[in-house]
């Protein structure tokens, strides 16, 4: 009897786990520890961003112990998660200031109950489902569609969920292809302890996602030929750009991968199934 997807893919995975990215350029494998970190990921358009997005998700609709908050302006980079995640935001506006605005209250309520407990984070044991939201991608919510006020208001939430999401369990993935100053606020991209670049047009750009200075360093995603897509530096907090592959889950592999996730995850979305 031909096994199913199901009886080979491992379940249970935790949010906890290292989530595999891909490799390095000495070929070991890369690992990302996302719970109480946040990722931002930027460089121009087909650099691999919705890739990386796509693998960070495949990990976490598989790990039963959080729950996904997905924005999706395009609709379709992350529309196949969509019966795995509590919410899934579209193109509209008023819908992601108004989830925005419900993570900032549980994210508030979370740290009224760590102060109580004189406690600084929430750690696995505490029977609260780790949160995380993923934004592909940012620009889209922050610059193009609604009002100055609704844009205004979406970087000021994100910002707050940045900044105070992590120790309640709440941790933020973002892409923007457009890393420049007036979409990622050097303060707002500092708060992300995990950057990303993939290819940019110009070392400006470049250091823009990565952090100043990084280009004069030798670490210049300006450099990554267009036609490695999937090819980027990551900088972790403290470290030095590394130089990644990562690992590319096509249409096909995510639609499987989704179907399971979406059994384990029946009934408990909220969602109708
Ligand atoms: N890790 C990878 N390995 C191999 N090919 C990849 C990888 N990531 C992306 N690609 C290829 O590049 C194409 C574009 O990638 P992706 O959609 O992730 O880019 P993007 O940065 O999100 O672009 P945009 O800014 O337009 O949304 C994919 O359709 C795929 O063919
Ligand atoms: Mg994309």
């Amino acid at each position: 009897m031909n096994s199913t997807f199901a009886d080979v893919y491992p379940v249970g995975m935790s949010i906890f786990d290292p989530i595999d990215l891909g490799i390095d350029e000495y070929g070991q494998p890369v690992t990302l520890d996302l719970v109480y970190r946040n990722l931002l990921a930027g460089g121009e358009p087909g650099g691999g961003k919705s890739g990386l997005l796509n693998l960070i998700t495949a990990h976490t609709a598989l790990s039963t112990d959080t729950r996904l908050v997905l924005f999706d302006g395009k609709l379709v980079e992350l529309g196949q998660w969509e019966d795995s995640a509590d919410e899934f935001v579209g193109p509209d506006i008023t819908h992601a200031l108004a989830v925005l605005r419900r993570l900032q209250q549980v994210m508030n309520n979370r740290y009224a109950w760590l102060r109580n407990r004189k406690r600084r984070k929430v750690t696995a044991g505490d029977g609260m489902d780790i949160i995380t939201a993923i934004i592909d991608e940012i620009a889209y919510y922050s610059a193009t569609v609604g009002t100055k006020q609704e844009q205004d208001e979406f970087v000021a939430l994100l910002r707050d969920l940045v900044a105070r999401g992590r120790a309640a369990g709440i941790p933020v993935v973002a892409a923007t292809q457009r890393p420049s100053f007036d979409i990622i606020p050097t303060s707002l991209r500092d708060l992300f302890g995990y950057r990303a670049a993939f290819r940019c047009t110009t070392p400006n750009s470049s250091n823009i996602v990565l952090g100043h200075g990084w280009a004069e360093q030798g670490h210049n995603a300006a450099d990554i030929p267009p036609t490695n897509q999937g090819e980027a530096l990551l900088l972790a907090e403290g470290g030095f750009p590394r130089r990644i592959k990562v690992a590319y889950l096509d249409d096909g592999q995510i639609t499987n991968i989704a179907a399971h996730a979406a059994r384990l995850r029946a009934g408990t979305t909220g969602r109708a199934a």
